[in-house]
């Protein structure tokens, strides 16, 4: 629809330059320049790397997604950026483009959160999100369920990971299996060949007097990490595909298992799954299956849109634009640590 709200989204939050143009719910543009080769010899995203990977991708691909939409950026109705949660240093980058650009066009800006757009990203594959919508947010950096009455102004956290994030356990097991970095694909690819029974890993917090909703994937880790250390002492060669598979299959039960019951328990028909570990194909599958046992409506946005990108970004923004949401303070902050209960940095927030 030629009315609905034209907006660019700037995500920097990690290691990918992301540069989305959103038209209300539908994907003009998503171009996305990652610095992921930089930081593979580390075995994780060095920060500083990240920030001038950032700062050289940022111009170049605002001008490659503004052309690919094929649209003038003087015909914006706003400018969306991740204001945080993410590196301090990689989020500045994107902040400081978003300002400068909103401050020459003369177009409002909105600092939104990264974790609200990787929820509402799915709007741009299934159309408007059902409210309330009940999100399994899995990334490097997070896992969460979260009950989101409306993605713009109100999204509260039921529960969290109490230590590693889903992400992160996937890079850390690809980093005992040799597997390299990023290592959710890794797995996912060789867990292919795998038998997902062959090892019974732990399920983290899933005991009756566990905390319903919260997570925990460092037991898991250290579990996977001990047995594959005493193949390896009693000279056995370690089952590389089986491993990849059973701990996968750990993971993938508990986070569906618990969404499953959060959408139950706050009477809930529809799941929404996001983040980079969203891409994960046994997690898709198993979702499907238990989603569709249960009686609820399973979307999960395309894996290109699960990782991180600008079009979430966008999507977000448009969606502020669409409802009349304020526009953020043109000093608004970079928050790293900006909570999940905010979607929106608000207007005259201090610097
Ligand atoms: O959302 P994202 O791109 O960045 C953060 O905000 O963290 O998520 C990146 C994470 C990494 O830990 C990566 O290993 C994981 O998502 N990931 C996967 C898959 N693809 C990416 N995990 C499991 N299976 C996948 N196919
Ligand atoms: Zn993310």
């Amino acid at each position: 629809m030629a009315d609905e709200p034209l907006v660019l989204g700037i995500e920097t939050s990690c290691d990918e330059t992301g540069v989305g143009v959103v038209r209300g719910t539908t994907l003009l543009a998503d171009v996305v320049a990652s610095s992921v080769d930089d930081h593979a010899r580390y075995g994780g995203v060095v920060p500083e790397i990240a920030s001038r990977a950032h700062l050289e991708a940022m111009v170049p691909t605002i001008e490659r997604a503004l052309a690919r939409a094929g649209v003038r950026a003087t015909d914006l109705d706003g400018i969306a950026v991740t204001a945080g949660p993410g590196l301090a240093g990689a989020l500045l980058v994107g902040v400081s483009a978003a300002k400068a650009y909103a401050y020459a066009l003369d177009k409002p800006l909105y600092g939104v959160n990264h974790l609200a757009s990787h929820i509402c990203v799915d709007q741009l594959e299934h159309g408007r999100l059902p409210e309330p919508t009940m999100a399994l947010l899995v990334s490097g950096g997070h896992s969460s369920l979260l009950l989101a009455p409306d993605i713009t102004t109100d999204v509260r956290p039921l529960g969290a990971t109490i230590d590693d994030a889903a992400g992160e356990a996937f890079d850390k097991v690809a980093r005992v299996l040799g597997l390299g970095f990023p290592g959710g694909p890794a797995i996912d690819r060789r867990a292919r060949d795998g038998d997902p029974g062959a090892i019974a890993f732990p399920r983290g917090l899933t005991g009756p007097r566990d905390a319903p909703f919260d997570f925990s994937f460092s037991g898991l880790k250290t579990a996977v990490a001990r047995w594959v250390e005493a193949q390896r002492r009693a000279g056995v060669e370690v089952p590389v595909a089986d491993v990849a598979a059973s701990f996968q299959e750990a993971v993938t039960d508990v986070l569906t298992r618990k969404a499953v019951r959060a959408c139950r328990e706050q009477g809930v028909d529809h799941l929404m799954i996001g983040g980079g570990v969203a891409a994960n194909t046994r997690l898709r599958a198993m979702a499907e299956e238990r989603c569709a046992a249960a009686g609820i409506t399973l979307r999960v946005p395309r894996p290109g849109l699960c990782t991180d990108n600008g079009a979430m970004v966008a999507a977000l923004g448009a969606e502020m634009v669409a409802r009349n949401r304020p526009a953020s303070a043109l000093d608004l902050p970079a928050d790293s640590s900006l909570p999940v209960t905010e979607p929106l940095v608000p207007a005259g927030e201090p610097g």
